[in-house]
């Protein structure tokens, strides 16, 4: 079952003569259980879809559904619902609180009105899972890369999303870093992963590679090809 599904994608940035398109005709379809790499060099859209996929901007044009609930047209309210409840997201910079700890980061999302329940224990399985144990209660700045982006992917899954929206997730961290970053990636058992990256590497985790090119997506098993 397709959870990320997006049809007709177009978006402009800048206003008057700096207008331009980014995107211009986007449709991909992830499925359940399916790692989905989205390279493209910098500048060709890529953070402009994920902004797109994940509700935190609209489309001109185009329509998305996540987890089977149509996220454009919905009211803000229900956007705010979708995002809380079916998707995770994963920063380059880690998009860390400094004020708080490594623990209590992990737990914002569960905070929220209409969170869903049981975040508590998850969060605190996560924290196990990703060996953040002995650091959950230091503060980022306390903390290297690898460790910062660790909790910040509990954070994402924390809620128990369907889907993962990830934005050159390894950008900041060294290789061997980056490799446990994509390895975490690469095993969201059930979900629907879709990373963004200029990086080649971060592709081969990856089962599906498409390509953001002038405005539009391609490559073997780009959504329209897959239907
Ligand atoms: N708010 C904005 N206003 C004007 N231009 C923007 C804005 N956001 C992005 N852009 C431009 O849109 C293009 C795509 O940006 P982006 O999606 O960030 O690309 P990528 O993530 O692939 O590097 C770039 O040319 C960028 O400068
Ligand atoms: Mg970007």
């Amino acid at each position: 079952m397709a959870v990320i599904e997006a049809r007709g994608l177009v978006k402009a940035v800048g206003t008057g003569r700096a207008a331009r398109r980014v995107l211009s005709g986007v449709n991909l379809s992830v499925d359940a259980g399916e790692v989905v790499a989205v390279l493209g060099r910098s500048g060709s859209g890529k953070s402009t879809l994920l902004h797109l996929l994940g509700g935190l901007d609209p489309p001109d044009e185009g329509e998305i559904t996540i987890a089977g609930e149509r996220l454009t047209g919905a009211r803000a309210r229900a956007q705010d619902r979708i995002r809380l409840g079916h998707i995770g997201f994963v920063f380059q910079q880690f998009q860390l609180i400094d004020e708080l700890s490594g623990r209590e980061n992990v737990l914002v999302p569960t905070r929220l009105p209409g969170a869903p329940a049981g975040g508590v224990r998850r969060a605190e399985a996560l924290i196990d899972e990703l060996g953040l144990r002995a650091v959950a209660a230091h503060r980022p700045h306390e903390l290297s890369g690898g460790e910062q982006q660790r909790f910040a992917i509990a954070r994402a899954l924390v809620n128990d999303p369907e889907v993962i929206l990830a934005d050159e997730p390894t950008g900041s961290l060294d290789a061997a870093n980056g490799a446990t970053v994509l390895e975490l990636l690469a095993h969201m058992t059930g979900r629907a992963v879709l990373l963004v990256t200029h990086e080649p590497e971060a592709a081969a985790i990856a089962d599906r590679v498409l390509t953001l090119e002038d405005g539009e997506l391609v490559g073997a098993g780009a959504g329209a090809q897959r239907r």
